[in-house]
């Protein structure tokens, strides 16, 4: 048996020495094991006489807790260090695309109503909102149609079974006017809010769906005429569609909260079996397609908003909002707007970064 503080020195030597836990425990077993040198050194202390045991002692002691010492020193370094390696190792780049899932898609009603707001904001209109679940006062009443009123039968209403506390009828709002109420009993005069939105008839073909979009305008000020009407939906179009040959017609029409009432149309011509917006409708190759309804604000409606007509005037507007995304963009079935399918919603949908600014182009893709 070699002495003690050269064999100490030795096993110091390769626990320093040792890369690797594994190789640390090794170093373990041969020395503090229970078949290790050190522990088979203390055994043969009791087989000593009390001289023999006083003079050897100290040594294998020493020898013991140098080795542990070092033995739980080595430990902790090295489990630092494979942490080290392991959080070095997993590191993850969060600002990656992730190429494998599946990629949503902003819907382009969303994208058209973002465009919407961004063109709007800059002629100073603030977006409102209304409930769709609504009640026949805001819905038709105060919109110059009471109970007998033709009209009200011409907007295939989805009623709801139960009335309001008040006795008022409940039905999913058949357009976005009624915000024009809430929004004046709200804010009163002047005004100057566009309000997109869901809206509800009960109508079902190539061309109609149970629910569709439409934003409302509304502007109340003073002195306001049908030249403010025009200008503005021009100027919107021409910022929308993104070309200056946008023409507008305002075709005589009739609605009960509007006097006088005019039908918007806009010109256009097929190009390769695509309508595309531009152009004079009477221009060879082109004709005239509805986009919404307008007009003078009625004074009933007015009154019923707690506006005194002599004082205020104004216009508002109702476009449909899929009509102008399908003729912007391209799509020809309506239905397809709500399939949710994904192939579509891939081929047709917006980037989230694809944000419609007025500097970039309100229609610009990433
Ligand atoms: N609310 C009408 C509709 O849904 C459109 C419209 C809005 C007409 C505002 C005139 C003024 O058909």
């Amino acid at each position: 048996m070699t002495d003690i503080p050269s064999q100490t020195e030795a096993a110091l030597a390769a626990i320093a020495a040792s890369a690797t836990l594994d190789a640390l425990e090794a170093q373990r077993l041969e020395t503090l094991g229970k078949k290790g040198w050190v522990s088979l050194a203390l055994k043969t202390l009791g087989g000593m006489n009390p001289e023999e045991r006083t003079a050897a002692a100290p040594a294998i002691q020493s020898a013991r807790a140098a080795i542990a010492e070092a033995l739980d020193a080595k430990k902790a370094a090295l489990e630092a260090a494979a942490l080290e390696e392991q959080l070095a190792r997993e590191t993850i780049d969060l600002t990656l695309p992730a190429q494998a899932a599946p990629k949503g898609s902003v819907h382009p009603v969303s994208q058209v109503m973002d465009e919407l707001a961004e063109i709007f904001a800059d002629l100073g209109f603030a977006v409102a909102t209304g409930p769709e679940i609504e009640d026949d006062w805001h819905n038709f009443t105060a919109l110059n149609m009471d109970e007998t009123h033709p009209a009200r039968a011409m907007h295939d209403t989805f009623y709801f079974p139960d009335k309001t506390a008040e006795g008022k009828d409940v039905l999913l709002r058949t357009h976005t006017s009624p915000v024009q109420i809430r929004s004046m009993l709200d804010q009163g005069a002047p005004i100057r809010i566009i309000a997109p939105g869901r809206v509800y008839r009960s109508d079902s073909d190539a061309t109609h769906t149970p629910m569709f979009h439409q934003v409302e305008g509304l502007v109340i000020d003073k002195d306001i005429h049908l030249g403010h009407l025009k200008w503005t939906l021009e100027t919107f179009f021409k910022a929308f569609f993104e070309r200056e040959d946008i023409v507008l017609r305002l075709r005589p029409s009739y609605f009960p909260f509007t006097e006088p009432s005019v039908e918007v149309d806009v010109g256009y011509s097929n190009e390769g079996g695509r309508r595309v917006v531009g152009g004079h409708g009477d221009a060879p190759g082109h004709a005239w397609m509805e986009i919404g309804g307008s007009g003078m604000v009625n004074a009933r409606v007015l009154e019923f908003a707690g506006l005194d007509p002599a004082e205020w005037q104004g216009f508002a507007f109702g476009l449909g909002i899929d009509r102008i995304a399908m003729l912007k963009y391209g799509m020809n079935d309506l239905r397809a707007f709500f399939d949710g399918d994904p192939r579509w919603l891939a081929h047709y949908g917006f980037s989230p970064f694809d944000q419609p600014t007025l500097s970039a182009g309100v229609g610009a893709r990433a």
